[in-house]
């Protein structure tokens, strides 16, 4: 059946030293506390992931992600990261999609379908990120517009390939507001992605899926959102940021 998943979302946060506590400190709080069955991932700015590999030695259940990467494997594209280079540093994960990568650097559904890819041929486990606007909820086109992203960034997909994405649903109303959804909305749209996704791929593929719910998440919120039959864990950003929090949010996820 499909791991339970909580991945935390850095962002543009922590200087190298605060990383490093943190990093230590979660690394402790899950290994003593954490008993039931889930994957965690952390993902810092990808300028630490090198530091920090080492605080994760011998962790079986913590891993690394990155935030994003490029599409392209090498060349002249100023600034970028790409997957060979995250694959170098023994990444397993890649946030790819999130609504401020959408919003801030205008990425595509197109582009992230390039990301996907890349990030699939270098053994990466993509965080594929969807989720509507408030405008496009209220105007009720948010479960057209999130199968849409899926439709057009991973059906070009194989089976085998796709059996390697995690998906993270993130209303971007949701996102660093405090408004979160509420866990009917989260399964809501959990149970029609994962529809969607056994329309294409069949129901064995879709029901191995995991689909993370992303948007305000915290210790307070996460067991009901995390107890609803098509939510399988969290894409965790201000509440990643600290470590009892954040372990709080883990421990949210009975198996
Ligand atoms: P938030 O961010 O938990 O701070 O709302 C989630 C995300 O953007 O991944």
């Amino acid at each position: 059946m499909r791991k339970k998943i909580v991945a935390g979302n850095w962002k543009m946060n922590k200087t190298l030293d605060e990383a490093v506590a943190l990093v230590s400190e979660v690394v402790n709080m899950i290994k003593d506390e954490v008993t039931g069955e889930v994957d965690v991932v952390l993902c810092p700015p990808a300028l630490y992931l090198t530091t920090l590999k080492p605080y994760l030695e011998g962790q079986t259940r913590v891993a690394l992600g990155a935030q994003n990467c490029h599409e392209k494997a090498s060349g002249a594209y100023t600034g970028e990261i790409s997957a060979p280079m995250l694959k170098s540093l023994g990444v397993r994960y890649v946030i790819l999609g999130h609504s401020e990568r959408r919003q801030y650097f205008s990425e595509t559904n197109a582009q992230l379908a390039d990301k996907v890819n890349s990030a699939l041929a270098n053994g990466l486990t993509p965080i594929f990120c969807c989720g509507e606007s408030l405008e496009q909820r209220q105007t009720e086109v948010h479960l057209d517009f999130v199968r849409a992203q899926l439709t057009e960034s991973l059906f070009h997909l194989s089976p085998e390939q796709f059996a390697n994405i995690v998906i993270a649903y993130e209303p971007i109303w949701a996102i660093g507001t405090g408004l979160t959804a509420t866990s009917d909305q989260a399964q809501e749209m959990h149970a029609m992605l994962r529809q969607h996704i056994a329309s294409q791929y069949g129901q064995e593929v879709a029901d191995n899926t995991s689909i993370l719910y992303g948007g305000s998440a915290n210790e307070k919120n996460a067991a009901e959102l995390f107890a609803q039959p098509d939510v399988d864990g969290g894409l965790i950003g201000g509440a990643s940021l600290k470590s009892r929090e954040f372990t709080l949010v883990v421990k949210g996820v009975k198996n």
